[in-house]
């Protein structure tokens, strides 16, 4: 594939990251997973041979360590957290540091660290999974929605950063996909009875597939971004209410 030996998918432990994971080490990638579930990862290692990094991303500087002499071909920025599905007045500030930490600033540092040798060895692809609720406004999400649209500009302007070089930048870019997102923000019977039962949600599979057909294409090939809904589902967020004066 592509020449591509080794793999970093963070958000490995659960949905999206996940599938991903196990697409790139079905393709024969060298996998490192990271991500805080220590036994989910562990799983992945038994069941695939993944390696697991035991990691939070709220301090990301500390990774680097972890992933010292690793030739990272591929970097998979797929971590992301919606605390709550709230109006942002009932956000914590807490809430809103973490959407920010884990969502924003550990994605563009460990990009800029991988990167680094990327440029070096003049070989690379990075995907980022946005949202497309950082396209357009939807309710209840002001915060996260910032900063998935933040996540998709960055991952278009480093494309002029990297003009010349073979290092691809891709951006995942779903709706609606059947995961854990939504067990914080609405409990995991809650998410499942409110966004799954009555709707046919994307399966991570079906995201990794994608991921694998962009990253096998030849390198002077770049899928700037995988948009993909739910056929059931549009974009936008549009909610009418009576206004309350
Ligand atoms: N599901 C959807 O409908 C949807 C739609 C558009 C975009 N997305 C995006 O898809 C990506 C993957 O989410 P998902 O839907 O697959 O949900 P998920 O199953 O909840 O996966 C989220 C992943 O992020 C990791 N993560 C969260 N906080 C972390 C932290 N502090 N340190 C390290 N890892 C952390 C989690 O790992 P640990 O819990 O092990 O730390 C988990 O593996 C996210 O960026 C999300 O915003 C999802």
């Amino acid at each position: 594939m592509n020449r591509y030996e080794v793999a970093l998918v963070t958000g490995a432990s659960s949905g999206i990251g996940k599938a991903i994971a196990l697409e790139l080490a079905s393709a024969g990638l060298r996998v490192l997973a990271l991500g805080r579930d220590r036994a989910a990862l562990d799983e992945l290692h038994s069941t695939a041979g993944i390696v697991p990094v035991v990691f939070d991303l709220s301090d990301v500087s500390e990774v680097y360590g972890k992933i010292a002499g690793e030739k990272i071909d591929v970097l998979v920025n797929n971590a992301g957290l919606l605390t709550a599905s709230a109006s942002l007045v009932d956000l914590s500030e807490d809430d809103i540091d973490a959407m920010i930490d884990i969502n924003i600033r550990s994605v563009f540092k460990l990009t800029r660290h991988v990167l680094k040798q990327m440029i070096e060895r003049r070989r690379g692809h990075i995907f980022f999974t946005g949202s497309s609720g950082g396209l357009a406004p939807h309710p209840n999400s002001s915060v996260y929605g910032a900063t998935k649209a933040a996540v998709s500009l960055f991952s278009s302007a480093l494309r002029c950063d990297l003009i010349g070089l073979p290092i691809r930048v891709t951006e995942l870019f779903p709706g609606r996909v059947e995961t854990n997102l939504y067990r914080t923000a609405l409990g995991k019977e809650g998410a499942k009875k409110k966004l799954y039962d009555d709707n046919e949600a994307i399966q991570p599979e079906h995201m990794a597939r994608l991921l694998r057909t962009a990253l096998e294409l030849p390198d002077f090939v770049d899928v700037t971004r995988l948009e993909v809904m739910p056929t059931g589902q549009v974009v936008g967020g549009a909610q009418m209410s009576k206004l309350s004066r």
